[in-house]
Protein backbone atom coordinates (compact mmCIF):
# COMPACT_ATOMS: atom_id res chain seq x y z
CA UNK A 1 0.00 0.00 0.00
CA UNK A 2 1.40 2.96 -0.94
CA UNK A 3 1.84 5.85 2.01
CA UNK A 4 -0.49 9.10 1.94
CA UNK A 5 1.86 12.38 0.79
CA UNK A 6 0.27 14.72 2.90
CA UNK A 7 1.98 17.74 0.98
CA UNK A 8 0.77 18.62 -3.11
CA UNK A 9 4.35 18.63 -5.29
CA UNK A 10 3.94 22.55 -4.94
CA UNK A 11 4.70 21.79 -1.17
CA UNK A 12 1.47 22.47 0.35
CA UNK A 13 -1.23 20.65 2.21
CA UNK A 14 -3.32 18.54 0.48
CA UNK A 15 -6.14 16.47 1.93
CA UNK A 16 -5.94 12.48 2.35
CA UNK A 17 -8.93 10.24 0.84
CA UNK A 18 -10.35 7.59 3.19
CA UNK A 19 -12.77 7.06 0.48
CA UNK A 20 -13.73 8.49 -3.09
CA UNK A 21 -16.11 10.72 -1.40
CA UNK A 22 -14.72 11.32 2.13
CA UNK A 23 -11.18 13.15 2.97
CA UNK A 24 -9.07 13.69 6.21
CA UNK A 25 -8.58 17.56 6.40
CA UNK A 26 -7.30 17.62 9.67
CA UNK A 27 -3.25 18.88 10.92
CA UNK A 28 -0.64 17.09 12.35
CA UNK A 29 1.39 18.74 15.44
CA UNK A 30 4.47 16.68 16.22
CA UNK A 31 5.84 19.09 18.32
CA UNK A 32 3.79 18.76 21.05
CA UNK A 33 4.65 17.16 24.35
CA UNK A 34 1.72 17.81 26.45
CA UNK A 35 -1.77 17.99 25.76
CA UNK A 36 -4.41 20.09 27.97
CA UNK A 37 -1.52 20.30 30.76
CA UNK A 38 -1.94 16.93 32.51
CA UNK A 39 -1.33 14.51 29.03
CA UNK A 40 1.70 13.69 27.83
CA UNK A 41 2.21 13.21 23.92
CA UNK A 42 5.39 11.48 23.51
CA UNK A 43 5.43 11.95 19.48
CA UNK A 44 3.11 14.86 19.15
CA UNK A 45 -0.97 14.65 18.55
CA UNK A 46 -3.10 15.19 15.07
CA UNK A 47 -6.37 17.65 15.02
CA UNK A 48 -8.64 15.05 12.72
CA UNK A 49 -11.30 17.06 10.86
CA UNK A 50 -12.62 15.27 7.61
CA UNK A 51 -14.67 16.33 4.36
CA UNK A 52 -17.78 14.14 3.02
CA UNK A 53 -18.94 15.37 -0.76
CA UNK A 54 -22.55 14.19 -1.21
CA UNK A 55 -24.51 14.52 -4.97
CA UNK A 56 -26.39 17.56 -3.16
CA UNK A 57 -23.63 19.21 -0.64
CA UNK A 58 -20.35 18.94 0.73
CA UNK A 59 -20.14 18.67 5.04
CA UNK A 60 -17.18 19.23 7.07
CA UNK A 61 -16.81 17.67 10.24
CA UNK A 62 -14.71 19.06 13.07
CA UNK A 63 -12.12 21.88 12.54
CA UNK A 64 -8.77 21.73 13.82
CA UNK A 65 -6.69 24.49 16.52
CA UNK A 66 -6.34 27.28 15.46
CA UNK A 67 -3.02 28.16 14.87
CA UNK A 68 -3.15 24.84 12.43
CA UNK A 69 -6.06 26.57 10.33
CA UNK A 70 -3.79 27.50 7.50
CA UNK A 71 -3.43 23.20 6.65
CA UNK A 72 -6.81 23.14 7.24
CA UNK A 73 -8.34 25.26 4.94
CA UNK A 74 -5.26 24.38 2.50
CA UNK A 75 -6.52 20.56 2.76
CA UNK A 76 -10.03 21.94 1.97
CA UNK A 77 -9.50 23.39 -0.92
CA UNK A 78 -7.79 20.50 -2.81
CA UNK A 79 -10.82 18.89 -2.58
CA UNK A 80 -13.97 20.89 -2.06
CA UNK A 81 -15.19 24.70 -2.62
CA UNK A 82 -16.54 26.75 0.12
CA UNK A 83 -19.93 27.97 -1.67
CA UNK A 84 -20.60 23.99 -1.54
CA UNK A 85 -20.55 23.29 1.97
CA UNK A 86 -23.85 22.63 3.04
CA UNK A 87 -23.40 21.48 6.42
CA UNK A 88 -20.26 21.76 9.18
CA UNK A 89 -20.96 19.26 11.83
CA UNK A 90 -19.02 19.48 15.55
CA UNK A 91 -19.03 16.16 17.26
CA UNK A 92 -16.96 18.41 20.38
CA UNK A 93 -16.49 21.70 21.15
CA UNK A 94 -12.85 21.88 22.71
CA UNK A 95 -10.67 24.89 21.20
CA UNK A 96 -8.97 21.93 19.31
CA UNK A 97 -11.80 20.83 17.44
CA UNK A 98 -13.12 24.25 16.92
CA UNK A 99 -10.16 27.07 16.59
CA UNK A 100 -11.07 27.25 12.74
CA UNK A 101 -14.67 27.32 12.88
CA UNK A 102 -15.37 31.34 13.01
CA UNK A 103 -13.61 31.46 9.73
CA UNK A 104 -14.95 28.28 8.39
CA UNK A 105 -18.59 29.79 9.22
CA UNK A 106 -16.96 33.36 7.35
CA UNK A 107 -15.45 31.49 4.13
CA UNK A 108 -19.12 28.95 4.04
CA UNK A 109 -21.81 31.28 4.67
CA UNK A 110 -24.18 28.96 3.05
CA UNK A 111 -23.54 25.76 5.94
CA UNK A 112 -25.59 24.90 8.36
CA UNK A 113 -23.80 24.21 11.22
CA UNK A 114 -24.90 21.04 13.62
CA UNK A 115 -23.97 20.85 17.34
CA UNK A 116 -25.54 18.26 20.23
CA UNK A 117 -27.82 19.80 22.27
CA UNK A 118 -26.10 19.88 25.14
CA UNK A 119 -23.39 22.15 23.14
CA UNK A 120 -25.47 25.29 22.98
CA UNK A 121 -24.41 26.66 25.65
CA UNK A 122 -20.97 25.95 25.21
CA UNK A 123 -20.64 27.17 21.52
CA UNK A 124 -21.86 30.85 22.45
CA UNK A 125 -19.47 30.80 25.75
CA UNK A 126 -16.81 29.62 23.23
CA UNK A 127 -17.11 31.85 20.29
CA UNK A 128 -19.02 34.85 21.93
CA UNK A 129 -21.42 35.10 19.28
CA UNK A 130 -24.69 35.75 20.37
CA UNK A 131 -26.31 35.90 16.32
CA UNK A 132 -24.85 32.68 15.97
CA UNK A 133 -27.39 29.91 14.11
CA UNK A 134 -27.14 26.36 14.19
CA UNK A 135 -29.05 23.28 14.80
CA UNK A 136 -29.47 21.19 17.83
CA UNK A 137 -29.74 17.49 17.32
CA UNK A 138 -29.71 14.05 19.28
CA UNK A 139 -29.63 10.54 18.29
CA UNK A 140 -31.60 9.58 14.78
CA UNK A 141 -31.52 13.23 13.75
CA UNK A 142 -30.30 13.17 10.46
CA UNK A 143 -28.74 15.70 7.84
CA UNK A 144 -28.64 15.00 4.01
CA UNK A 145 -25.88 15.93 1.61
CA UNK A 146 -28.14 13.72 -1.13
CA UNK A 147 -26.66 10.28 -1.87
CA UNK A 148 -24.62 10.53 1.55
CA UNK A 149 -26.19 11.20 4.81
CA UNK A 150 -25.20 12.09 8.40
CA UNK A 151 -26.86 10.50 11.05
CA UNK A 152 -26.27 11.64 15.03
CA UNK A 153 -25.32 9.56 18.06
CA UNK A 154 -26.03 11.80 21.57
CA UNK A 155 -22.61 10.64 23.33
CA UNK A 156 -22.72 12.94 26.64
CA UNK A 157 -20.02 13.04 28.59
CA UNK A 158 -17.24 11.58 26.38
CA UNK A 159 -15.46 13.95 27.53
CA UNK A 160 -16.69 16.78 28.21
CA UNK A 161 -21.11 17.00 27.84
CA UNK A 162 -21.74 18.29 24.16
CA UNK A 163 -19.53 15.10 23.03
CA UNK A 164 -21.54 13.09 20.06
CA UNK A 165 -20.77 11.14 17.10
CA UNK A 166 -21.81 10.96 13.26
CA UNK A 167 -22.12 8.04 11.48
CA UNK A 168 -22.26 8.01 7.47
CA UNK A 169 -24.37 5.15 6.81
CA UNK A 170 -23.65 4.92 2.93
CA UNK A 171 -19.94 4.20 3.66
CA UNK A 172 -20.25 2.57 7.09
CA UNK A 173 -17.64 5.29 8.97
CA UNK A 174 -18.19 7.11 12.20
CA UNK A 175 -16.77 9.74 12.97
CA UNK A 176 -16.70 9.59 16.73
CA UNK A 177 -14.72 12.64 18.10
CA UNK A 178 -11.99 12.09 20.81
CA UNK A 179 -13.83 8.60 21.22
CA UNK A 180 -11.32 5.82 19.73
CA UNK A 181 -9.14 8.37 19.84
CA UNK A 182 -5.48 9.28 21.06
CA UNK A 183 -2.61 11.59 20.89
CA UNK A 184 0.04 10.29 18.08
CA UNK A 185 1.22 11.88 15.45
CA UNK A 186 2.56 9.80 12.78
CA UNK A 187 1.83 11.34 9.02
CA UNK A 188 0.70 7.46 7.49
CA UNK A 189 -2.38 8.38 9.10
CA UNK A 190 -4.09 4.76 9.13
CA UNK A 191 -3.84 2.05 11.49
CA UNK A 192 -2.38 -0.50 9.51
CA UNK A 193 0.29 1.65 8.42
CA UNK A 194 1.31 3.82 11.30
CA UNK A 195 4.01 2.80 14.15
CA UNK A 196 2.73 0.90 17.19
CA UNK A 197 0.30 3.06 18.85
CA UNK A 198 -1.28 0.64 21.38
CA UNK A 199 0.12 2.40 24.55
CA UNK A 200 -0.96 5.97 23.30
CA UNK A 201 -4.57 4.58 22.62
CA UNK A 202 -5.24 2.74 26.72
CA UNK A 203 -3.22 5.71 27.82
CA UNK A 204 -5.68 8.19 26.20
CA UNK A 205 -9.05 5.64 27.52
CA UNK A 206 -7.28 5.58 31.00
CA UNK A 207 -6.82 9.18 30.96
CA UNK A 208 -9.84 10.95 28.85
CA UNK A 209 -12.49 8.05 28.95
CA UNK A 210 -11.93 6.59 32.17
CA UNK A 211 -13.43 8.78 34.90
CA UNK A 212 -16.82 8.20 32.52
CA UNK A 213 -17.28 4.72 32.05
CA UNK A 214 -21.25 4.38 32.47
CA UNK A 215 -21.05 7.06 29.70
CA UNK A 216 -18.66 4.86 27.72
CA UNK A 217 -21.16 1.32 27.97
CA UNK A 218 -24.52 3.96 27.11
CA UNK A 219 -22.30 5.03 23.86
CA UNK A 220 -21.67 1.75 22.76
CA UNK A 221 -25.37 0.20 23.50
CA UNK A 222 -25.41 2.97 20.22
CA UNK A 223 -22.19 2.39 18.75
CA UNK A 224 -22.36 -1.84 18.62
CA UNK A 225 -25.10 -2.06 16.75
CA UNK A 226 -23.44 -0.37 13.84
CA UNK A 227 -21.05 -3.00 13.28
CA UNK A 228 -18.98 -4.07 11.19
CA UNK A 229 -17.69 -0.54 10.13
CA UNK A 230 -15.43 -0.27 7.42
CA UNK A 231 -13.97 3.01 9.05
CA UNK A 232 -13.78 4.64 12.56
CA UNK A 233 -12.32 8.36 12.13
CA UNK A 234 -11.68 9.96 15.70
CA UNK A 235 -10.81 12.98 15.89
CA UNK A 236 -7.34 12.40 17.18
CA UNK A 237 -4.13 9.66 15.92
CA UNK A 238 -4.76 6.97 13.93
CA UNK A 239 -7.71 6.49 11.25
CA UNK A 240 -9.00 3.26 12.31
CA UNK A 241 -9.67 0.79 9.16
CA UNK A 242 -7.99 -2.25 9.83
CA UNK A 243 -10.39 -4.00 12.09
CA UNK A 244 -12.31 -1.34 13.79
CA UNK A 245 -14.58 -3.41 15.47
CA UNK A 246 -11.39 -4.26 17.45
CA UNK A 247 -11.04 -0.67 18.84
CA UNK A 248 -15.10 -0.48 19.96
CA UNK A 249 -14.06 -3.80 21.74
CA UNK A 250 -11.54 -2.47 23.73
CA UNK A 251 -13.86 0.13 24.62
CA UNK A 252 -16.03 -2.30 26.08
CA UNK A 253 -13.17 -4.10 28.32
CA UNK A 254 -11.74 -1.14 29.29
CA UNK A 255 -14.98 0.05 30.58
CA UNK A 256 -16.49 -2.92 32.03
CA UNK A 257 -13.53 -3.96 34.03
CA UNK A 258 -12.72 -3.27 37.64
CA UNK A 259 -10.38 -6.13 39.55
CA UNK A 260 -12.32 -9.55 39.98
CA UNK A 261 -13.27 -8.81 43.29
CA UNK A 262 -13.89 -12.35 45.37
CA UNK A 263 -15.87 -10.68 47.90
CA UNK A 264 -19.67 -12.31 47.87
CA UNK A 265 -22.66 -10.73 46.93
CA UNK A 266 -23.65 -8.23 49.57
CA UNK A 267 -20.70 -7.93 50.91
CA UNK A 268 -19.20 -4.54 50.81
CA UNK A 269 -15.19 -3.52 50.34
CA UNK A 270 -13.73 -1.08 52.91
CA UNK A 271 -10.09 -0.08 51.88
CA UNK A 272 -8.18 1.67 54.68
CA UNK A 273 -4.75 3.56 53.62
CA UNK A 274 -2.53 5.24 55.99
CA UNK A 275 1.00 6.98 56.28
CA UNK A 276 2.70 7.34 59.70
CA UNK A 277 6.33 8.88 60.82
CA UNK A 278 5.96 7.99 64.48
CA UNK A 279 3.52 4.97 64.54
CA UNK A 280 0.50 6.89 65.77
CA UNK A 281 -1.22 7.41 62.62
CA UNK A 282 -0.65 3.42 62.61
CA UNK A 283 -1.70 2.47 65.86
CA UNK A 284 -5.11 4.63 65.00
CA UNK A 285 -5.31 2.56 61.49
CA UNK A 286 -5.04 -0.26 63.35
CA UNK A 287 -7.57 0.06 65.85
CA UNK A 288 -9.66 1.38 62.94
CA UNK A 289 -9.56 -1.61 60.95
CA UNK A 290 -10.04 -3.99 64.56
CA UNK A 291 -13.38 -1.85 64.82
CA UNK A 292 -14.67 -2.10 60.69
CA UNK A 293 -13.58 -5.94 60.91
CA UNK A 294 -16.27 -6.46 63.56
CA UNK A 295 -19.28 -5.30 61.58
CA UNK A 296 -20.46 -8.38 59.73
CA UNK A 297 -20.92 -8.11 55.56
CA UNK A 298 -17.98 -5.80 55.07
CA UNK A 299 -14.47 -6.93 53.84
CA UNK A 300 -12.00 -4.54 55.07
CA UNK A 301 -7.86 -3.74 53.90
CA UNK A 302 -5.70 -2.44 55.34
CA UNK A 303 -2.44 -0.52 53.27
CA UNK A 304 0.21 1.29 54.52
CA UNK A 305 0.73 4.11 51.58
CA UNK A 306 5.02 3.92 51.96
CA UNK A 307 4.86 -0.09 51.05
CA UNK A 308 3.32 0.28 47.64
CA UNK A 309 3.17 2.45 44.32
CA UNK A 310 0.10 4.12 43.56
CA UNK A 311 -1.53 3.31 40.57
CA UNK A 312 -2.93 -0.90 41.90
CA UNK A 313 -4.42 1.62 44.73
CA UNK A 314 -6.19 3.26 42.58
CA UNK A 315 -7.58 0.13 40.51
CA UNK A 316 -8.61 -1.14 44.04
CA UNK A 317 -9.93 2.23 45.10
CA UNK A 318 -12.71 1.96 41.77
CA UNK A 319 -14.25 -1.36 43.24
CA UNK A 320 -14.40 -0.68 46.21
CA UNK A 321 -17.45 1.13 48.28
CA UNK A 322 -15.38 3.09 51.14
CA UNK A 323 -12.04 4.54 51.63
CA UNK A 324 -10.56 5.59 54.90
CA UNK A 325 -7.38 8.12 54.71
CA UNK A 326 -4.75 7.87 57.85
CA UNK A 327 -2.37 11.25 57.53
CA UNK A 328 -0.59 12.87 59.96
CA UNK A 329 -0.39 16.63 60.24
CA UNK A 330 3.22 17.55 59.46
CA UNK A 331 3.90 21.62 58.97
CA UNK A 332 0.02 22.27 58.89
CA UNK A 333 -0.84 19.79 55.96
CA UNK A 334 -1.27 16.49 54.98
CA UNK A 335 1.77 14.68 53.66
CA UNK A 336 2.36 14.51 50.12
CA UNK A 337 2.13 10.68 49.79
CA UNK A 338 -1.81 11.04 50.48
CA UNK A 339 -2.22 14.25 48.26
CA UNK A 340 -0.63 12.36 45.70
CA UNK A 341 -3.14 9.57 45.86
CA UNK A 342 -6.27 12.07 46.42
CA UNK A 343 -4.82 13.59 42.85
CA UNK A 344 -4.33 10.08 41.31
CA UNK A 345 -7.95 9.13 41.65
CA UNK A 346 -9.44 11.93 39.45
CA UNK A 347 -9.45 9.66 36.42
CA UNK A 348 -11.73 7.84 38.21
CA UNK A 349 -15.84 7.72 39.48
CA UNK A 350 -15.85 7.96 43.15
CA UNK A 351 -19.05 9.26 43.43
CA UNK A 352 -21.08 8.27 46.73
CA UNK A 353 -18.45 6.25 47.73
CA UNK A 354 -18.16 5.88 51.11
CA UNK A 355 -15.00 8.08 52.74
CA UNK A 356 -13.29 9.04 55.90
CA UNK A 357 -10.13 10.19 57.24
CA UNK A 358 -8.15 10.17 60.53
CA UNK A 359 -5.04 10.96 61.89
CA UNK A 360 -2.26 11.86 64.70
CA UNK A 361 -1.16 15.34 64.85
CA UNK A 362 1.01 17.18 67.30
CA UNK A 363 -0.14 20.73 67.53
CA UNK A 364 -3.20 21.57 65.49
CA UNK A 365 -4.25 18.85 63.16
CA UNK A 366 -5.35 20.63 60.00
CA UNK A 367 -4.48 17.45 58.07
CA UNK A 368 -7.64 15.37 58.93
CA UNK A 369 -10.38 18.24 57.70
CA UNK A 370 -8.00 19.28 54.85
CA UNK A 371 -8.75 16.03 53.40
CA UNK A 372 -12.73 15.46 54.36
CA UNK A 373 -12.90 18.35 52.02
CA UNK A 374 -11.16 17.09 49.19
CA UNK A 375 -13.07 13.82 49.27
CA UNK A 376 -15.97 15.78 49.64
CA UNK A 377 -14.85 17.55 46.55
CA UNK A 378 -13.93 14.31 44.88
CA UNK A 379 -17.87 13.58 45.60
CA UNK A 380 -17.43 11.00 47.88
CA UNK A 381 -19.97 10.77 50.78
CA UNK A 382 -18.35 11.62 54.50
CA UNK A 383 -21.04 10.81 56.92
CA UNK A 384 -18.81 10.45 59.53
CA UNK A 385 -16.53 13.35 60.94
CA UNK A 386 -12.66 12.75 60.72
CA UNK A 387 -10.99 11.60 63.74
CA UNK A 388 -7.95 13.23 65.41
CA UNK A 389 -6.15 12.01 67.97
CA UNK A 390 -2.82 14.41 69.53
CA UNK A 391 0.06 12.84 69.29
CA UNK A 392 0.44 9.01 70.80
CA UNK A 393 -3.23 7.52 71.58
CA UNK A 394 -4.60 6.04 74.65
CA UNK A 395 -6.19 3.11 75.38
CA UNK A 396 -9.31 5.12 75.59
CA UNK A 397 -8.56 6.79 72.25
CA UNK A 398 -7.81 3.88 70.65
CA UNK A 399 -11.37 2.12 71.48
CA UNK A 400 -12.87 5.77 69.97
CA UNK A 401 -10.52 4.46 67.11
CA UNK A 402 -12.37 0.72 66.85
CA UNK A 403 -15.91 2.60 67.49
CA UNK A 404 -14.99 5.30 64.20
CA UNK A 405 -13.83 1.96 62.15
CA UNK A 406 -17.56 0.46 63.21
CA UNK A 407 -19.17 3.62 62.40
CA UNK A 408 -17.70 3.32 58.99
CA UNK A 409 -18.49 0.11 58.43
CA UNK A 410 -21.87 0.55 59.82
CA UNK A 411 -22.62 3.10 57.27
CA UNK A 412 -21.77 0.69 54.53
CA UNK A 413 -24.19 -2.02 55.08
CA UNK A 414 -26.58 0.49 56.80
CA UNK A 415 -26.63 -0.01 60.13
CA UNK A 416 -24.94 3.34 61.42
CA UNK A 417 -26.65 5.21 64.32
CA UNK A 418 -25.89 8.66 64.24
CA UNK A 419 -23.16 9.23 66.86
CA UNK A 420 -20.52 11.75 66.42
CA UNK A 421 -17.16 11.41 67.87
CA UNK A 422 -13.70 13.22 67.62
CA UNK A 423 -11.75 13.60 70.43
CA UNK A 424 -10.51 16.91 69.33
CA UNK A 425 -13.68 18.52 69.89
CA UNK A 426 -13.82 16.68 73.45
CA UNK A 427 -11.19 18.40 74.66
FE1 LIG B 1 -9.78 16.66 21.44
FE2 LIG B 1 -11.65 16.96 24.03
O1 LIG B 1 -10.71 17.62 22.65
Amino acid sequence: MTKPQLLNSNGNAQAIALSERVYWIGALDPNLRTFDIILKTANGTSYNAYLIKGSHGVAVIDTVKENFAEDFFARLESVARYEDISVIVLNHLEPDHTGALPELMRRAPHAQLYISQKAQTMLKALLKQEDLLYTSVLTGDCVSLGDRSLYFLHTPYLHWPDTQCTYLPEEKILFSGDVFGCHFCDSRLFNDEVGDFRFSFEYYYAHIMRPFKDHVNRALELIEPLLPLTKIAPAHGPILRDQPQRYVQRYRELSQSTLQSEVPDGEKTLLIFYLSSYGNTRRMAEAIYEGAMSIPQVRVSLYDLEGSELTPFVDLIEGADGIVLGTPTINGDAVKPVWDMLSSLVVINLKAKLGGVFGSYGWTGEAVRMVEDRLRGLKLRVPVPGLRIKLIPTEEELKLCHHFGQQLAQELVGLRHNKIIDIADLG
